[in-house]
C-alpha cells in the first residue's frame, strides 16, 4: 500500500511517498527556518502563507516518478499545531483526495512523530521490530510528552510538560546565550566544544511524569548575567541538565510501568547528549530516528497513515484542523 503523506503543521512544507508504513520513496521536506531566523521564532501567517506557496512543488517533487494510480490514499496532519498552517495542508490534501478519487486520513502529529521509529532509514537497513506496551518520549518544539502505546492508536498519557516544552527550553535557551534560531541546533553544535561542569538544576517532579524546564531556563539567565562563563559551557551543562531530566524519568516510567521497548521521537531527539544518554542508560531496547527522521518531515506522516487505512479508518471532507489536539 503506497500513502502520500503530507505534513504542513508548523515552518516546514513537507510530502513524502511510503510503501506499507515502512519503506520510504520520496521524502521532500522545504524548510521556512531560514524566513523565520530574522525573527527569532515562527510567524504564524509568515507561515502558512509560505505552506500555500510551496505545498504544490513539494507534492509534486515526492511523486516525481509516480502516476496518481501508483498511490492508494493521502495521510494529512490535522493537528496540533499552527491553524493556518495546519488549513493548508488539510486542504490540499482533501482536494487531491477529490479530484483523483482517493481516500483521505488525517493524522495527529505527536502520534506520525512515533512511526518515524518505524520507517527504513535507509535501503540496506531493517525495519525495528514494533513491540508493546512502547513507552513513547516525545519531545518537540511544542510539545515533551510521556505517553504508553499499547496498540496502533492506542495511547495512555502519562505526563507533559508544566510549562515550556523541551524544544521550546532549548530554542529560549540559545536566546539567553545570544545563539540562533532553531536553538536545538545551536545549543548543540555550541555545546560540542564546551564542558558541562556548571552547576544547573533538574526539576525532578517526582511521583509525576510531568516535566518543567522553565526554572533551569531561569537558572541559566542568572548564570549568564552573572558573566564569567563560557557559552560552549553554559550550552553543554544546559544540554545535560535537559537530558538528564528527561533520559531518568522516561527510564524509569519504562521500568515502573512494564514497558516492552522505549522510542524516542520529536525534533529534540536529533540532540546527539540525549540519544546517547537514552541508549547508554537504558535496560530496554530503544528506538530513536535517524536525526532527519526526527524533525518534522511527512514520511512519518505517511508511515502512521498506512495504519489508519489499514484499520480502515478514513475521513470525510468535514475533517477540520485541530490545533490543540493532544494524545489521548
Ligand atoms: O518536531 P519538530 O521539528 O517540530 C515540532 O513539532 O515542534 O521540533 C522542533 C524543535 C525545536 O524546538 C528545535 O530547537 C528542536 O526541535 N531541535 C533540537 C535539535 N534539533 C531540533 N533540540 C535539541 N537538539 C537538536 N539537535
Ligand atoms: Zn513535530
Amino acid at each position: 500500500m503506497r500513502i502520500l503523506g503530507i505534513e504542513t503543521s508548523c515552518d516546514e512544507t513537507a510530502a513524502a511517498v511510503v510503501e506499507d508504513g515502512s519503506r520510504i520513496i520520496s521524502n521532500v521536506v522545504a524548510s521556512q527556518i531560514d524566513i523565520h531566523a530574522r525573527y527569532g521564532g515562527v510567524v504564524p501567517e509568515v507561515a502558512s502563507r509560505q505552506h500555500l506557496l510551496t505545498i504544490i512543488p513539494v507534492i509534486n517533487q515526492a511523486m516525481t516518478g509516480f502516476s496518481w494510480q501508483d498511490i492508494d490514499g493521502i495521510a494529512v496532519t490535522f493537528g496540533p499545531g499552527l491553524a493556518g498552517s495546519l488549513l493548508v495542508g488539510v486542504n490540499v490534501a482533501k482536494a487531491i483526495a477529490l479530484a483523483r478519487k482517493l481516500p483521505f486520513a488525517g493524522v495527529n502529529h505527536l502520534e506520525a512523530h512515533i512511526y518515524a521509529n518505524w520507517l527504513d532509514s535507509s535501503p540496506t537497513s531493517e525495519r525495528n521490530e514494533i513491540r508493546f506496551p512502547c513507552l513513547c518520549l516525545i519531545v518537540s518544539g511544542g510539545h515533551s510528552d510521556l505517553v504508553m502505546m499499547k496498540g496502533h492508536g492506542r495511547f495512555e498519557k502519562l505526563g507533559r510538560t508544566r510549562d515550556d516544552a523541551a524544544g521550546e527550553a532549548f530554542d529560549k535557551a540559545a536566546r539567553i546565550l545570544g545563539l540562533g534560531y532553531p536553538g536545538g541546533p545551536a545549543i548543540e553544535q555550541a555545546g560540542s566544544s564546551g564542558s558541562p561542569y556548571l552547576s544547573l538544576p533538574r526539576a525532578w517532579l517526582k511521583d509525576s511524569y510531568d516535566f518543567s524546564f522553565s526554572g533551569l531556563k531561569t537558572a541559566l539567565w542568572h548564570l549568564v548575567h552573572k558573566g564569567g562563563v563560557s557559552v560552549a559551557d553554559a550550552a553543554a551543562s544546559f544540554q545535560l541538565a535537559v537530558s538528564d531530566v528527561l533520559t531518568t524519568k522516561t527510564i524509569e516510567a519504562a521500568r515502573q510501568l512494564q514497558a516492552e521497548q522505549i522510542s524516542l521521537s520529536g525534533g529534540v531527539a536529533a540532540n546527539r547528549v540525549l540519544r546517547e544518554q537514552l541508549l547508554a542508560n537504558s535496560p530496554l531496547p530503544v528506538l530513536v530516528p535517524p536525526p532527519c527522521l526526527c524533525t518534522d518531515n511527512a514520511a512519518m506522516v505517511a508511515a502512521n497513515g498506512y495504519y489508519h487505512f489499514r484499520a480502515g479508518k478514513t475521513n470525510g471532507y468535514d475533517l477540520d484542523v485541530v490545533p490543540s489536539l493532544s494524545l489521548d
